[in-house]
């Protein structure tokens, strides 16, 4: 048997990582692949059964707390796990990962490389590291307009990098805008 593969979709929010995610589920479902598609519970943005893009498209998925959860609802004929969200599950994540590659499925990770703080997310980091393919996306910058947007900007409340929003919290950003906005609001 052949060992899986890696790949890990990255970027800032709206950038189209879920989106991405889903097209990968998409391909594997037409080919009558068997997949498990898996999302942290502390993302309960639109509810706790999907994975649902900015763009409102939807695939059902397990909740799960810790990443060794994972490894219970296997059943050992998986042809692919996909995980959204990764930047709220734990460090161990990454041992959880390896193993299912190891014994033959290909995992895809989707989720922030950096929060708002510009501070990387560890746990992606270490999924990063080991990736057979890293997918880094852009989203459309919120205040120039330009396709460079590769951070995320937090424009209301407390300085918590872990903290559930959309639209109401957060804008996409080039680095120049990102500059830009600090400067401004410091
Ligand atoms: P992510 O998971 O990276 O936050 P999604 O796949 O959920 O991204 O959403 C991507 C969708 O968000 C795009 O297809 C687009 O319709 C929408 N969108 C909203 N704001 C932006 C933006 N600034 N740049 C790009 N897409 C955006
Ligand atoms: P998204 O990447 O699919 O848009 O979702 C990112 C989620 O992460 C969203 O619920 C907001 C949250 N978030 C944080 O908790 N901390 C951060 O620093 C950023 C940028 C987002
Ligand atoms: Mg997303
Ligand atoms: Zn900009």
């Amino acid at each position: 048997m052949n060992s899986g593969s890696l790949v890990v979709i990255v970027g800032p929010m709206y950038s189209g990582k879920t989106s991405e995610l889903i097209s990968f589920i998409e391909i594997y479902t037409l080919g009558k692949k068997k997949i498990k598609v898996f999302k942290p519970k502390i993302d309960y943005r639109y509810n706790n059964t999907q994975i649902v893009s900015h763009s409102k498209s939807a695939v059902d998925a397990i909740a799960i707390t810790k990443p060794k959860e994972i490894l219970t609802y296997l059943q050992g004929n998986e042809n692919a796990v996909f995980i959204d969200e990764v930047q709220f599950l734990d460090e161990t994540l990454r041992e959880v990962v390896l193993q299912m590659i190891e014994s033959g499925i290909d995992v895809y990770c989707a989720g922030l490389d950096l929060s708002f703080k510009a501070n990387p997310f560890i746990v992606t980091a270490l999924l990063m590291a080991h990736a057979d393919n890293i997918i880094k996306k852009k989203a459309v910058c919120h205040e120039c307009g330009e396709y460079r947007g590769t951070l995320t900007y937090k424009f209301v409340g407390n300085g918590d990098e872990i903290d559930i929003g959309g639209f109401d919290k957060y804008i996409a950003v080039c680095r120049d805008c990102y500059l830009k906005l600090k400067q401004k609001n410091e």
